[in-house]
């Protein structure tokens, strides 16, 4: 009987889970798992990559307590819960999750699954924080592509209430569940979506951003004002070109040129967007995007 059948994989019985990839999106998972009482395991391809992830986790579960969103006993249980990893097979050894949460290359993603593969138990649920790339060709690269799902999480990740789980045609059914079941563990809405290329969010949001950037270049209005045009016109808690400096111009770059060929030419990137990304200017990150930004993460100008 189906109904009586062992889900494969169950959201409550994972206690342990790996992060591959300390940065902006790969810390803030981290920061959520271990809030919600699971082992955390952060791995980092840089040499030091994965403890510095760890310090900037401390520092925003400190906030946290600052801000009275947190107990101080639940931030300090959550920073014993978090451990940087500088072996790759340590980190996934014994796991019951891999979520990774790398550049956003194909290559490099297939390839990270494949070893996760080699290195993780048949048990562990895999998940990709793509923003857009298609997860049936990372599932691909597992031998068993049916345990892959996305979980596509929102930055800053600590805050933001939303996770996309992404379906491909392969995945199991109890992984998709498990996926769900755990953003809603985090403390988290999920959403269930198609392997559709940008899903529904990097879809959507992109369409606002490359429109926000195309009017800046033909001088409709400047950068502040066309974001307080969506601030106090539309209710966006951020302006799109503000938006733009937090995700990282070349990481928009990257979604609207995968999203150009995937779905047409309504995703073409403007040229200030390339401009931008080939003078090194690619947001809070590195001090300049639309806006200038200081070393401390504030706003200049
Ligand atoms: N721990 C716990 N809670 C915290 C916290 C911390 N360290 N820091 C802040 N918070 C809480 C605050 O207490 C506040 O809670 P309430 O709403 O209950 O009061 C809330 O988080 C907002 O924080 P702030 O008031 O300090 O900050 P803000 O009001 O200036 O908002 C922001 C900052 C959340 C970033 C907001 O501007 C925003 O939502 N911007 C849009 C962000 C966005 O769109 N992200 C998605 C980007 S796209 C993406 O990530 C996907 C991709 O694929 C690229």
């Amino acid at each position: 009987m189906y109904g009586a059948r062992m889900a494969r994989f169950a959201a409550d019985k994972i206690q342990t889970m790996t992060v591959i990839g300390a940065g902006t999106m790969g810390h803030g998972i981290a920061h959520v798992a271990a809030l919600a009482g699971i082992s955390v395991r952060l791995f980092d391809a840089l040499a030091g990559g994965a403890a510095a992830g760890v310090g900037k986790i401390g520092k925003n579960l400190d906030k946290g307590v600052e801000l009275g969103k947190l107990a101080a006993d639940v931030a300090s249980a959550a920073k014993a819960r978090i451990r940087a990893v500088e072996s790759f097979t340590e980190a996934c050894a014994d796991t019951d999750c891999v979520i990774e949460a790398i550049p956003e290359r194909l290559d490099w993603k297939r390839s990270t699954f494949a070893d996760a593969d080699r290195d993780a138990p048949e048990h562990a649920l895999m998940a990709t924080n793509t923003s857009s790339l298609p997860v049936a060709e990372i599932a691909s690269a597992l031998r068993d592509p049916s345990r892959l799902v996305g979980m596509h999480f929102f930055n800053p990740v600590h805050v933001m209430k939303l996770v996309e789980v992404v379906k491909h045609p392969d995945s199991d059914p109890s992984a998709v569940a498990c996926a769900v079941g755990l953003t809603e563990r985090f403390g988290k809405t999920p959403i269930t979506v198609a392997d559709a290329p940008g899903f529904a969010s990097s879809r959507l949001g992109l369409v606002i951003g490359l429109e926000a950037m195309r009017m800046f270049e033909q001088g409709v209005a400047s950068a502040a004002d066309i974001d307080t045009a969506m601030k106090l016109g539309y209710g966006h808690p951020m302006g799109p070109l503000e938006l733009t400096d937090l995700v990282g111009l070349d990481v928009r770059l990257g979604i609207a040129d995968y999203l150009t060929e995937a779905i047409g030419p309504n995703f073409t990137p403007p040229r200030v967007l390339r401009a931008k990304v080939e003078a090194g200017k690619l947001g809070k990150k590195s001090g300049e995007g639309f806006y200038r930004w200081s070393a401390d993460g504030k706003r200049i100008d």
